[in-house]
């Protein structure tokens, strides 16, 4: 299957559906009992259905997520993958950054990372200094762009201000029910900006496969797909918004990628926007609370 893309004036383009990663290897640490083969099966066969962007963090079971995706794709060509890895809050000092870069690339087997991504932002970091190592990584050619996640549009504004390379995207934590990132004005200043939204944690793990939402099963009804194809598609059909569900299981693998090849009628998109019962609307940053010392 061919994934259609969302693009941006400079050329950059990113498929509308990727592959998150998150928990494969181990969750914040390496878990031993992780069935890795499985891991790498699901990525493989991910690859072998049309996916080419894969979502991983040198943040993800210490690094060893990266080592998982390294062994999926080391088959396959590496300009038929889009590889997209974080950098963790934790270190965005200028030296930091290189260095985690460069073991990033040694995770993952390869010589280039497509997208490289400050995985959340460090109030305690200046982000000049930052964004000055993703320039050297970028005029190195170890890097390809630069994108951010979970960056509001102030801390957006400020690290666009301090590299004059075009930040391709910013990930945020955005579906039916999570609305944060569009209630508080990122997602509009991402659409009017050029910059793609990668909405993760699209199926809100699974939560709207599972909890009999009337208005999902009245769409799931009149398009006759499932109530997780509905909620993906909304996503995608939003402007520059693309996402990145993660699943290891191969039914659950196939039934989100049944969220693409159609179209919802721009009233019930509308009518998923304003009417989706239990919308949440701050922006959760937990990980980043417990995590980042002054
Ligand atoms: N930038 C950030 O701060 C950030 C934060 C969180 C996540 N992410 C990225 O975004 C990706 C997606 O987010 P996520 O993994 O948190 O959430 P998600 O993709 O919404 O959900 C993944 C979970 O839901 C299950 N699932 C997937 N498809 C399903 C389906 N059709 N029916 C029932 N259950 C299903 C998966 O189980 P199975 O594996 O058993 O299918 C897995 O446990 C991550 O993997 C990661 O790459 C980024």
């Amino acid at each position: 299957m061919i994934i259609e893309k969302k693009k941006l004036k400079n050329g950059f383009e990113l498929p509308v559906f990727g592959f998150g990663t998150w928990g494969m290897g181990g969750r914040d640490k390496i878990n031993p009992e992780n069935d890795d083969k499985a891991d790498i099966a699901a990525i493989r066969t991910a690859i072998e259905m049309g996916v080419i962007h894969i979502d991983t963090s040198a943040w993800y079971a210490e690094g060893h997520c990266e080592e998982i995706v390294g062994e999926a794709i080391k088959k396959y060509a590496r300009e038929e993958i889009l590889l997209t890895t974080k950098v963790p809050p934790m270190k965005l000092h200028y030296k930091d950054i290189i260095n985690s870069a460069k073991e990033s690339l040694s995770r993952l087997g390869t010589e280039y990372i497509d997208i490289y991504v400050i995985h959340n932002p460090n109030p305690f970091i200046d982000i000049r200094e930052s964004m000055e190592a993703f320039d050297y990584l970028i005029d190195k050619k170890i890097i390809k762009n630069i994108g951010l996640s979970n960056f509001n549009v102030g801390q957006f504004t400020e690290a666009q201000k301090s590299t004059d390379n075009h930040i391709v995207c910013n990930h945020l934590h955005y579906n039916l029910k999570h609305r944060g990132p569009f209630s508080d004005g990122t997602i509009g200043y991402c659409q009017e900006n050029d910059i793609i939204i990668v909405a993760w944690r699209p199926t809100q793990k699974g939560f709207f496969g599972c909890n009999n939402i009337d208005i999902l099963n009245k769409m799931s009804q009149k398009y006759e797909k499932t109530p997780i194809q509905i909620a993906i598609n909304w996503l995608i059909s939003q402007k520059n918004m693309v996402t990145i569900p993660k699943s290891r299981n191969i039914e659950h693998f196939k039934e989100n990628l049944g969220a693409l090849g159609w179209k919802m009628e721009k009233s019930d998109i509308d009518i998923l926007q304003n009417e989706f019962p239990g919308t949440v609307d701050i922006v959760e940053n937990t990980t980043l609370a417990k995590l980042i010392q002054p």
